[in-house]
């Protein structure tokens, strides 16, 4: 198992247990997230992040917010499930799981008969199930994900998209770990993911720690170890994808695929279905978040930009379907992405 990002802990009521990812490497710390508010806050602040955790703590930040009012009445619930889930969908923009997880909440509360405690124990029930169904998602991933990877190849992945970013096993690194439970040496250089670092930080700790051969790089070099014929292929996540296949996903992303694509790599990026939005017609339509300045002029802790200079810092980017080799999900590989092949999966997945 590589790590517990996040679990709901006791019964009703009970409370959440997360790791603080805004700390690690330095120190594991898991934090107990017992308001609504607390929750909105770790969302904001990258304490949990990751769209499919993203997810799963928007259901439980819900649970939080509602646990307590099993003596309302139907309407009043509902009145203030609705209040709740549109106070956590503001939390951030771009992770499409944020919203998906909230309208599953929402529509478990409507579609359930009965009072106030009946329909917050449909909530429990729901935000158990969201839970469960990423470990179990995540492991069909990295079972199709792995088929991709022979023995011995080495793989180069961006941002965080392992366990830290889901339940348990990750979208984009679930092949690695399902490959390694298969007996296959896996090699991964990981790109150090500025501003955040969430290569550096967290990418290169869960590797490391679950024992596979990891390698970190700044940025400026997937270039070049490309270059040097090193990455046998990359993988990636995904924050939000359009009907068209156009993915957004961490910064640099786009960068990367279009390295893979001068050099021959294939460019593959994990996600499980519920990442896709198909209200989205193109990647143009995905919102951006855009963060605060101070996460490039003081990344390292220390100011490493003149006071007073203009910073721009778009947190995702989108990369073209063009570039994508394939979007490996729980209902198979889409190869070559398009409007067709991605409306096909979600038909397949009962999405659509
Ligand atoms: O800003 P973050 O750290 O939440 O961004 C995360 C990413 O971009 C991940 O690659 C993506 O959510 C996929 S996670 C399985």
């Amino acid at each position: 198992m590589p790590v517990a990002t996040i679990l709901w802990e006791g019964g009703r009521p009970g409370h959440v247990r997360l790791i603080d990812q805004t700390r690690l490497p330095l120190e594991c710390v898991v934090l107990d997230v017992r308001t609504v508010e607390e929750m909105f806050a770790c969302i904001r602040r990258l304490a949990v992040r990751g769209a499919p955790a993203i997810g799963v703590a928007a259901a439980f930040g819900l649970l939080l917010g509602v646990q307590h009012l099993d003596e309302r009445d139907r309407e009043d619930t509902l009145g203030r499930v609705r209040e709740m889930a549109a106070y956590l969908a503001k939390s951030r923009p771009t992770a499409v799981n944020l919203f998906w997880a909230l309208e599953r909440m929402a529509a478990r509360a409507t579609r359930d008969y009965g009072t106030g405690a009946g329909i917050i124990d449909g909530l429990f029930a729901e935000a158990r199930a969201i839970f469960e169904e990423d470990k179990a998602i995540c492991r069909r991933i990295g079972a199709v994900g792995a088929e991709l990877l022979k023995d011995g190849c080495t793989v180069l992945t961006h941002c965080n998209a392992g366990g830290l970013a889901t339940v348990d096993y990750g979208t984009a690194l679930a092949p690695v770990y399902v490959a390694k439970d298969q007996g296959k040496t896996i090699r991964v250089f990981a790109d150090e993911t500025r501003p955040l670092l969430q290569g550096a930080r967290l990418t290169a700790w869960e590797l490391h720690r679950s024992g596979i051969d990891v390698t970190l790089i700044a940025d400026n070099m997937a270039a070049r170890v490309m270059f040097e014929g090193r990455i046998d292929a990359v993988l990636v996540g995904a924050d939000r994808i359009a009907r068209n296949g156009d993915v957004a996903n961490k910064i640099g992303t786009y960068g990367v695929a279009v390295l893979a694509r001068e050099h021959g790599i294939p460019f593959y990026v994990c996600a499980p279905l519920s990442t896709f939005d198909a209200r989205m017609a193109t990647g143009a339509e995905i919102p951006i978040e855009e963060r605060g300045a101070e996460e490039i002029a003081c990344g390292f802790g220390q100011r490493t930009a003149p006071e007073g200079v203009r910073i721009y810092n778009p947190a995702f980017d989108i990369t073209p379907a063009r570039l994508v080799t394939g979007i490996v999900t729980e209902v198979g590989l889409i190869e070559g992405p398009n409007p067709q092949s991605v409306e096909a999966a979600l038909r397949r997945g009962g999405v659509l």
